[in-house]
């Protein structure tokens, strides 16, 4: 039984079926198929702010098509736009870092992570953004801020200095009914910007800005 695995698996290395994903960790097939299962056990049990599958299949379509590495993710929760972000971060090669203040929707996002094998792409951190994110020394190409509204603008001035040309800082719920005055601080500040280009998402359910540096 073990020699005819290991044929099998010869034959699909041989064959081309199976490539290694950027970072050596996991054959490629073999995670998408891993995530996608995740992903489909887990759909319509997010209930922890965590941003609906559009929105985590944009931020991973983002991620892909510019072919971004380095990420930071403001607020965590359990994870769910850390596993979009993370698997393609795994197609590009890059790691994400990730910051949660709630110990126990930090302790839930590392076992989801675990159980969608994106462990290895990701550096998640408990404690406070607002000291960790200004600590951080970056560069980053791909940033996505979703975690205390009334602290986006902050965030914005602390890590747009570290955002490399090319990059982008996209942040959530910046759309729909009643924006609070975080939210237009923030798009306040993203105007002022002269090396700024910022698109809404088309697509997304909650509001995503993308502001991609010239
Ligand atoms: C909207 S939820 C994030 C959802 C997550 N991006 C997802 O889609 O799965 C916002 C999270 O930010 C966290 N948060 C709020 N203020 C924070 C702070 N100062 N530092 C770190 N995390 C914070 C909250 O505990 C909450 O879990």
């Amino acid at each position: 039984m073990r020699e005819l695995v290991l044929a099998v698996v010869a034959g699909a290395v041989a064959a081309g079926a199976l490539t290694t994903s950027a970072t050596g960790q996991e054959p490629s097939a073999t995670l998408d198929t891993t995530v996608q299962a995740f992903l489909d056990r887990h759909r319509g049990s997010w209930r922890d702010l965590n941003v609906p599958e559009s929105d985590g299949r944009i931020l991973h379509d983002l991620v892909v098509k510019r072919r971004f590495t380095r990420a930071l993710e403001i607020g965590t929760s359990t994870g769910h736009s850390g596993i979009w972000i993370a698997w393609a971060l795994a197609k590009t090669g890059g790691k994400l870092i990730t910051v949660e203040i709630d110990p126990g929707r930090h302790r839930t996002a590392l076992a989801n992570f675990k159980e969608a094998a994106l462990s290895p792409y990701i550096d998640a951190r408990l404690g406070d953004a607002h000291q960790i994110v200004p600590s951080l020394s970056g560069p980053f190409d791909f940033v996505f801020s979703d975690a205390d509204k009334d602290w986006y603008k902050n965030y914005l001035v602390a890590v747009w200095p570290k955002v490399v040309p090319g990059g982008c800082f996209t942040a959530h719920n910046v759309a729909g009914w009643v924006l609070g005055r975080g939210i237009r601080e923030f798009l306040e500040h993203l105007k002022s910007l002269p090396d700024a280009n910022t698109i809404m998402a088309k697509g997304s359910a909650e509001g995503i800005s993308i502001s991609c540096k010239r």
